[in-house]
């Protein structure tokens, strides 16, 4: 189950200076593509899914096949969510199987962006998961995304981005120094030495965003001087398009899955050269040795209800508990179930999936998890037998 710790991974890739391409994408197909060229480079990746594109996909189902995805890759693989607006969308993110969460306050004033930056830290990683913030702004040119990211680029300023590390806590720092979302209009002119200052004063992985477009040596560029993770999509959806024209017009009444036939392989392509590009190519095996993997925990409570407690009772109890404890951060999924088979001590039980061990503490302390325990739950079920057991 190569699902890794992100910050595991982004630290060999800025130790060993290349950088783990982060690869949005919108649907299945994209994900195949994107795993068959990572596999065919042998090099690590993040699977990215952004916010700003919810409207054309629902995640839950797309980061559940991440999740299956990720498991059954021989890869260095994490979950990341990207472009994350809200502390609500960083929460959901964690709960949908992400292990490593963005919040994109970059629009925002200084102060504004670090206070509600550090509060995503602070409920990312009390549930173990890594966060990366974004300071300066990375504009949009043209392009599927571009609309998104209106205004002009702010270049980061390596004074405010040691400020704005020290304060979030964040554990991996989005960058502006040239780059734009979406199409480039002419040739890039990245800022490499305000990079390599940041990278001296900051020393954590940093983070490109826009990274469709540039020449294969800005890339070695970027990874030299601390850039870790280059998140990368228009190319990626440009190639499939491509693929959906030619289909297209080679056949005005192509049906849809003539349509989308060369879509994977397409993307498989253009994933490859990326990764090549960006210097991960072979890194697969190096990196899933200096990486700890992504371990969930299942938290389990069995229990015996307590005498004389009545059918409509208890099934309002464990409703309760389906709804408040499902809203606890890093709990990913709430099951009661009472016993079909086995020994008749524990006839009922609960079976709560953290999304890691960092969730047992955060959870157990949590004034939701504490108002049904002791105010509905333990009353109930005086006889109990609890235990927290990690994947291994
Ligand atoms: P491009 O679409 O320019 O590759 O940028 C992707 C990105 O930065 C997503 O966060």
């Amino acid at each position: 189950m190569p699902l890794v710790d992100m910050r595991d991974l982004l630290r060999h890739a800025h130790a060993n200076r290349y950088a783990v391409g982060a690869f949005d994408l919108v649907d299945t197909r994209m994900l195949e593509g994107i795993l068959v060229g990572c596999e065919r480079a042998g090099a690590p990746a993040i699977l990215s899914v952004a916010e700003s594109h919810f409207r054309h996909f629902d995640p839950g189902p797309v980061l559940a096949a991440c999740v299956a995805a990720a498991r059954r890759s021989p890869l260095p693989l994490a979950i990341h969510l990207d472009h994350g607006e809200s502390l609500e969308s960083i929460e959901r993110g964690i709960a949908l199987g992400c292990n490593g969460v963005m919040l994109d306050a970059s629009h925002l004033p200084f102060a504004e962006n670090v206070r509600r930056t550090r509060a995503a830290v602070e409920l990312a990683h009390a549930c173990g998961v890594p966060v990366e913030g974004e300071l300066g702004y990375v504009a949009g040119a043209e392009g599927e995304d571009a609309e998104l990211h209106p205004g002009e680029i702010v270049y980061t300023s390596p004074d405010e981005a040691e400020a704005f590390v020290a304060r979030t806590q964040v554990d991996f720092l989005a960058v502006s120094i040239g780059t734009v979302h979406g199409r480039l209009r002419g040739t890039p002119r990245l800022d490499l030495e305000r990079l390599a200052a940041i990278d001296r004063r900051l020393g954590i992985p940093l983070v490109i965003h826009g990274g469709t477009g540039l020449a294969a040596e800005q890339y070695r560029a970027l990874a030299e001087r601390g850039v870790a993770k280059i998140n990368y999509f228009t190319a990626l959806a440009d190639a499939a398009a491509r693929t959906v024209h030619a289909a297209a017009r080679e056949d005005p009444q192509a049906g849809l899955l003539r349509l989308l036939r060369d879509v994977r392989e397409a993307v498989a392509a253009e994933t490859e050269r990326a990764c090549r590009m960006f210097g991960a190519a072979g890194r697969a095996g190096e990196a899933l040795a200096a990486c700890r993997p992504w371990r969930e925990v299942e938290h389990v409570v069995l229990y015996r209800p307590r005498e004389g407690l009545d059918g409509a009772e208890l099934a309002a109890m464990v409703e309760e508990g389906r709804r408040q404890l499902a809203k606890v951060p890093g709990v990913r999924r709430v099951f009661h179930g009472r016993k079909v088979a086995g020994r008749d001590d524990w006839p009922l039980g609960w079976v709560i999936r953290f999304a890691s061990a960092a969730v047992v503490e955060a959870y157990r302390d949590h004034p939701l998890h504490l108002a049904f325990a002791d105010g509905r739950f333990r009353p109930n079920a005086p006889e109990r037998l609890s235990l927290d057991l990690e994947e291994w």
